[in-house]
């Protein structure tokens, strides 16, 4: 008997939050990268299931020499691990390790409108700039889209120069449900908390861009001597300051324990001490704050395979999900032939027999 059409199973939406985001290997992560995203990914694994995958495809848009490629994604996941990423408790995975997300891709670019599009802000500021820019980075919104929905996402933490893609998903998730069923789970962004900018060592934001950045893995020794160069105003020594107007004291109140916090605050509004005094502090403080991850670092590096094994039973698992989201938004859309649980050909497999 032919059967009718089923018509796609409505995502369940999950009592606990399924988190997901991804971080691009492009350089050592920076402290900035650590408070404005990596711990918060850290602290969420504790809440509900949770996925996190180092984002290659879209690293390939800027990184085109293959072995830095395969280096830079290594060493992304021995960091993570390293901070505290804990792979029983959450999936990390590499994105280029689930297939089926880029055929997800597909499937959303053809109900993405270009306007939706060029209006992105890293193809708009590239194009306003005059620079050339590849249908890559063009469409590189759809590529995170189909990251979220291919694992039912419904929390995404991210910094807020990633809020607009995550409305794209939205969008476009919106639309695909429009048209076949309620296939995608509409996923809401979670803006990092407190850290939200952290200074570099120049003041302004810390960014691989502007070549000001403290990474968390760095050789003490060697980053003491970076600390001892950020840049301070030049007020004389004597003179009270505000320690909430200073980047060098925003950047001790991460690293250093409450108690010398609050000492440090004192210290800069009674006046007579030296900037120095604070790098110095800043640099202990900063190698301490480390210090555990550090040791884990040194223990996953001298076992490379280790952590391969760990991102290949995250990509296990994180495959699995992603087919089944594929497959509902396959047959939702007429692809996926005689899955629909109505038979191509109709009737016993007779058609099949006569063909052969
Ligand atoms: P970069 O600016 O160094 O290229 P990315 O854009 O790769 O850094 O940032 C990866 C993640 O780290 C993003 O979620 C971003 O919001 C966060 N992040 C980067 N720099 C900072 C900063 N200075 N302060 C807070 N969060 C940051
Ligand atoms: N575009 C993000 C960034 O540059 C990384 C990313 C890729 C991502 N896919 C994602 C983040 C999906 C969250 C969800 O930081």
């Amino acid at each position: 008997m032919p059967t009718e059409p089923r018509p796609p199973t409505p995502p369940q939406t999950p009592a606990a939050p399924r988190v997901l985001s991804g971080i691009q290997p492009t350089g050592r992560f920076h402290w900035g990268n650590y408070f404005g995203a990596i711990r918060q990914y850290i602290d969420l694994q504790a809440t509900g299931e949770a996925y996190y995958f180092i984002a290659d495809l879209h690293a390939l848009t800027t990184v085109r020499e293959p072995d830095r490629l395969r280096a830079l994604v290594h060493d992304a996941a021995v960091d993570l691990v390293a901070l505290g990423l804990d792979p029983e408790r959450a999936t990390l995975f590499v994105q280029s390790d689930v297939p089926e997300v880029t055929e997800l891709t597909w499937l959303l670019m053809t109900v993405t409108p270009m306007g939706l599009l060029e209006r992105c802000h890293a193809y708009k500021d590239k194009k306003t700039r005059g620079l050339p820019a590849d249908a890559g980075l063009f469409t590189y919104p759809v590529l995170m889209s189909a990251d979220i929905l291919a694992y039912d996402a419904t929390v995404v933490p991210v910094g807020e120069d990633q809020v607009q893609h995550i409305e794209v998903c939205r969008d476009l998730a919106g639309t695909f449900n429009h048209l076949y069923g309620e296939v995608f789970t509409l996923p809401k962004p979670r803006l990092v908390e407190g850290g939200g900018r952290v200074p570099g060592t120049d003041g302004q934001k810390m960014s691989k861009s502007y070549d000001n950045t403290l990474d968390v893995f760095e050789d003490p020794a060697a980053q003491k001597k970076k600390i001892m160069r950020i840049t301070t105003d030049s007020r004389p020594m004597e003179e009270p300051k505000n320690p909430d107007d200073d980047h060098l004291f925003a950047l001790y109140s991460l690293m250093a324990p409450e108690a010398d916090r609050l000492k440090m605050a004192d210290l800069y509004r009674r006046g007579g001490f030296g900037y120095g005094e604070v790098k110095k502090a800043l640099a202990e403080a900063a190698a301490q704050f480390f210090a555990e991850a550090r040791a884990r670092r040194a223990a996953l590096e001298a076992d490379p395979e280790r952590i391969e094994a760990i991102l290949a039973t995250g990509a296990e698992r994180a495959q699995a999900k992603a087919r089944a989201v594929l497959d509902r938004a396959r047959r939702a859309c007429g692809l996926a032939r005689g899955q629909t649980g109505k038979p191509i050909v109709t009737g016993k497999p007779a058609g099949r027999e006569t063909r052969a």
